[in-house]
């Protein structure tokens, strides 16, 4: 099915999870007619959208910019970590600190600036219940009073799995579901579940084949995981596979720690030899050599940089339904 700028689909209020989105097969068809045609007829030109950013970002500062201006809409930039005030988030507090705003205030005349306003915020990866309470994004949800669009949250990065999934479905022609398999790779750092538990929920939501495969100790949050078959033992999981998405992630379990670096989960072609000729991918950015080896990166098998360009796509038909 190929839609067109003016077919209807269910209008989304907001873009911050799977939940949001009522017709999945509709929005991905949507996002590869932009990458067939970039330039539709411009419904939603004047528009504008707000990218407010508390947290560093490449890819999704730039392709929601590329994204607005596909479509005739104007994004503005804030790093609000480091050109806005400082934001209190906590309601009821008297504000004598080194806090100069109120989230209140804050979202709320950025709501009566922009269409549209994306945000990106990290966990802090201390308390898990606070992280997977979501307040930084649900304030502004409460108080922006415009659409808000989630350029990655504590716990889910919609975004990214919209355009994991397009990548997917341009990478697939056979009639058989593919075998996805999520795996846990090495990394130095504490890093979040989000890009994990999105691309597990919109492949549960998209009804693919998955397998998740990571060391004893880094289960994904059980919301998230479901019944998706978890095997701990990283060769087992991958025989077969079409696909192999490669990610860090800190433990849920002992919330925000680093339990392992094992390199033995570090993605080689030798790893690869057991899966049906699988396509690597990654969100990026990667940590060369340590989650993936450069001989993957580097060969016929990734297909991390078309995820990347897909992000365009992802966040240009997502700003489309918003604005229109
Ligand atoms: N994948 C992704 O969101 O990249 P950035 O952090 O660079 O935006």
């Amino acid at each position: 099915m190929n839609r067109d700028q003016n077919d209807e689909i269910d209008i989304m209020k907001h873009f911050t999870s799977i939940a949001d989105v009522s017709d999945l097969d509709g929005l991905v068809e949507k996002a590869l007619s932009f990458k067939r045609n970039a330039f539709q007829p411009r419904i939603v030109s004047g528009k504008s959208v707000g990218l407010i950013f508390l947290n560093p970002s490449l890819r999704t500062r730039l392709s929601s910019q590329i994204a607005a201006r596909n479509l005739g809409a104007e994004a503005i930039v804030l790093d609000i970590g480091k050109d806005g005030w400082a934001l209190e988030f906590e309601d009821g507090v008297t504000m004598n600190g080194d806090k100069a705003e109120h989230i209140r205030e804050a979202a709320g005349v950025m709501g009566r600036y922009f269409d549209v306003l994306g945000i990106r915020t990290f966990p802090k990866l201390n308390d898990r219940e606070d992280d997977y309470e979501e307040s930084l994004l649900n304030a502004f949800l409460n108080h922006a009073q415009v659409p808000i669009v989630s350029l990655e949250s504590a716990t889910r990065h919609p975004l990214q799995s919209l355009a994991d999934l397009m990548t997917i479905k341009e990478n697939w022609s056979e009639l058989r579901k593919p075998k996805v398999v999520l795996t846990w790779a090495p990394h130095v750092k504490a890093l979040p579940q989000a890009v994990a538990n999105s691309f597990t929920e919109w492949m549960i939501t998209a009804e693919m084949d998955l397998t998740i495969t990571n060391p004893i100790g880094y289960d994904l949050a059980p919301a998230f995981r479901k019944d998706v078959p978890v095997v701990h033992d990283q060769k087992a999981a991958l025989e077969g596979a079409d696909f192999v998405y490669v990610k860090n992630w800190s433990s849920y379990e002992e919330y925000g720690k680093v339990l392992s670096q094992d390199e033995t989960w570090s993605i080689s072609n030798q790893h690869l030899a057991v899966t049906n000729d699988a396509k690597v991918m990654h969100c990026l950015p990667v940590r060369r050599g340590l989650v993936i080896q450069d001989e993957v990166l580097d060969g016929r098998s990734a297909i991390h940089l078309d995820q990347a360009e897909n992000r365009v796509y992802a966040a240009q038909a997502v700003f489309n339904e918003l604005l229109k």
